[in-house]
């Protein structure tokens, strides 16, 4: 069913646009009547997104962005602006993670999800956030944290840590910036196959684990829309400071 154009004319934008969760977002909110400008560091991968959702009449505008380099971000939201206008909304989506027991975990890897998870969520929704505030004119972030940033999950320990800094991070922006009229969220996904985890889910192992969900099945990202519209959109103007578990019954399990 094609979605309501709740965000027609709004100027959006999604990090993280170049794979997974992004690229099905970028579609989601293009339907949606978004104007978005898509960030990611594989730019032939925004640029020929961009291509398609043109075709269906979407403004769209790719911009390389780097999550963990403050000046990247910066350059990023000046390009996405230009090209866009103001933001009304950032979808923060970009993340990594390296799955691992946490006595394997080095340094890089932390170094690396830390970086990417919590530093580069907190650098772009604080520009963001900096420019809605001058502007006076309120707008809205969600933060898509992760069920690992709520419940500790096994070969997941430095990423849920840093997805609790999302969550938490979510949290204090909404206090912070609730009187300038920024609407702050976050949403926990539980599973759904992307390129972070395809190839467990694939295995034996990972099939093995999706039977112990409640509902034995990885949720579509599709599942995602409801809440992500939501929040974007102005459905949400009461709505700060909240963390949407979205997972399908997976955290009844997930220990
Ligand atoms: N899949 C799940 O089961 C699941 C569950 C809960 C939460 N999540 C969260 O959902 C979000 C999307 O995940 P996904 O599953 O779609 O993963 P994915 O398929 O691996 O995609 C990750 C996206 O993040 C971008 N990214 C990574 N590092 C970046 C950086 N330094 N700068 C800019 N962009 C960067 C990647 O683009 P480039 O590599 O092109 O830069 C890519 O577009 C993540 O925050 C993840 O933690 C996923």
């Amino acid at each position: 069913m094609p979605h309501a154009r709740v965000l027609e004319g709004r100027n959006v934008l999604l990090t993280g646009a170049s794979a997974g969760l992004g690229l099905h977002f970028a579609n989601t909110l293009a339907q949606a009547g978004a104007k978005l400008a898509l960030g990611a560091r594989r730019v032939e991968r925004l640029d020929a997104l961009s291509a398609e959702l043109r075709k269906g009449g979407a403004q769209v505008e790719p911009v390389a962005l780097d999550v963990t380099d403050a000046k990247s971000v910066v350059a990023a939201i000046d390009k996405a602006e230009t090209a866009l206008g103001p933001l009304d909304v950032l979808v923060n989506n970009a993340g990594v993670a390296s799955p691992k027991w946490i006595v394997d975990t080095t340094e890089a890897d932390y170094d690396m999800i830390m970086d990417t998870n919590a530093k580069g969520a907190w650098l772009v929704a604080q520009e963001v956030g900096r420019r809605m505030i001058a502007r006076k004119k309120g707008g809205q972030i969600v933060n898509i944290a992760s069920m690992g940033g709520l419940i500790p999950s096994r070969h997941l320990g430095a990423y849920g840590m840093s997805k609790a800094a999302a969550i938490h991070m979510t949290k204090a922006m909404a206090l912070e910036w609730a009187r300038h009229g920024i609407n702050v969220n976050a949403i926990c996904p539980g599973y759904v196959s992307t390129e972070m985890n395809g190839e467990f889910f694939a295995s034996d192992e990972g099939k093995k684990f999706v039977a112990t969900f409640l509902r034995r099945r990885l949720m579509d990202p599709k599942d995602l829309d409801g809440p992500l519209l939501m929040l974007a959109s102005a459905a949400s103007r009461a709505l700060t400071g909240s963390v949407i578990a979205c997972d399908d019954a997976q955290g009844f399990t997930l220990y």
